[in-house]
């Protein structure tokens, strides 16, 4: 028996070899397991002869199987440096590099032209309370913009989030904030329960403007606009002002510019409604404001000629390429 454990595990070829090897002939249920057990029914004269036989036999297999085991681990170890070896030396993978979406791109070179004019770039938050989306901006609980079509609101219904249908919000976090003169532009992502088709998506970009400062007028609301506009879609472009109505500007006005032969909605403007400064602490009688709103990817759409939305949002790389990423 003891030959014939000693040729197992000379024979064992890896560990799970010797693993079966280990239960076959050494452990609990093993023939020298057995015969340790039997001892115990013979008489102490023999007991203390076949006890010496099975401990020398048991001590001689745990030798032969613990250097057994330590060879085997060592070629094991061997065989994973060899097979797991990396070449440093090998060229890497050709990846595509990557790039700005469009949208971003935009966004940024809006928030250039702006910045160039002393404009300062503001940011709020997705998730907003009811009372900055609607109620700061005189948007009264009855308005039809706050009905669950448009509105996604946010449970439990008692907290009063909901995903911001506009960037208006962030004109009031900004006066609430800081002191007039306020100059700014705040672009980001908006939502509005609306389907995805050709020239609808339930997220979408706006960039906010909002100025506010003594003996600003209509003009200059006017003049900003020209700026903008001729800055995105060229020298020649017009705007034009239509009016318009929201409860947070007053007069308000819908803007419009004249591109490739006809004229094109852009956004919605204003003065912003004294009801407004007043319930951010601002003086109305000193100063006074405009603010416009406009959609990211609507623009984008009219200057690049886009006819579907799907493209805008779908992350294709190839309609990415045409604006020079990943090339
Ligand atoms: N917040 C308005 C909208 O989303 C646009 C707007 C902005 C109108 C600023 C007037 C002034 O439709």
């Amino acid at each position: 028996d003891e030959k014939l454990a000693i040729a197992a595990i000379n024979a064992a070829k890896n560990l799970e070899d010797l693993k079966q090897v280990k239960i076959d002939f050494i452990g609990d249920k093993s023939p020298l397991a057995k015969s340790n057990q039997r001892l115990g029914s013979l008489s102490s004269e023999q007991r203390a002869q076949f006890g010496k036989i099975i401990g020398a036999a048991r001590s001689n297999l745990n030798q032969i199987f613990s250097a057994k085991n330590e060879s085997l681990e060592r070629e094991k170890d061997a065989h994973a440096l060899l097979t797991e070896r990396v070449d440093i030396t090998l060229p890497n993978r050709q990846s595509l590099p990557g790039g700005l979406h469009p949208l971003t791109l935009l966004t940024n070179e809006i928030s250039d032209l702006f910045l160039g004019i002393g404009y300062e770039i503001k940011e709020g938050p997705e998730l907003e309370s009811e009372w900055l989306n609607f109620d700061a901006l005189n948007i009264p609980a009855d308005h039809p913009a706050r009905t669950m079509q448009d509105t996604f609101f946010i449970e439990p219904l008692e907290a009063k989030l909901v995903l911001r249908t506009h960037t208006s919000p962030v004109q009031i976090r900004t006066m609430l904030d800081q002191k007039p003169p306020i100059y700014v532009i705040c672009p980001g992502k908006v939502y509005r329960a609306d389907e995805l088709d050709a020239t609808h998506t339930p997220v979408f970009h706006q960039v906010e403007g909002l100025v506010i400062d003594e003996n600003i007028t209509m003009a200059d609301l006017k003049g900003t606009l020209d700026y903008f506009a001729k800055s995105i879609f060229g020298e020649g472009v017009k705007t034009r002002l239509r009016p318009s109505y929201f409860p947070f500007t007053e007069p308000s006005a819908e803007v419009d510019f004249f591109f490739n032969g006809r004229w094109i909605e852009w956004g919605g403007c204003g003065m912003v409604n004294e009801k407004v400064l007043t319930a951010c602490g601002i003086d109305p009688k000193r100063y006074s404001g405009f603010a416009f709103g406009m959609g990211l990817e609507r623009t984008l759409m009219v200057k690049y000629g886009i006819e579907d939305m799907h493209d805008i949002v779908e992350g294709d790389i190839r309609f990415s390429q045409h604006f020079g990423v990943g090339k």
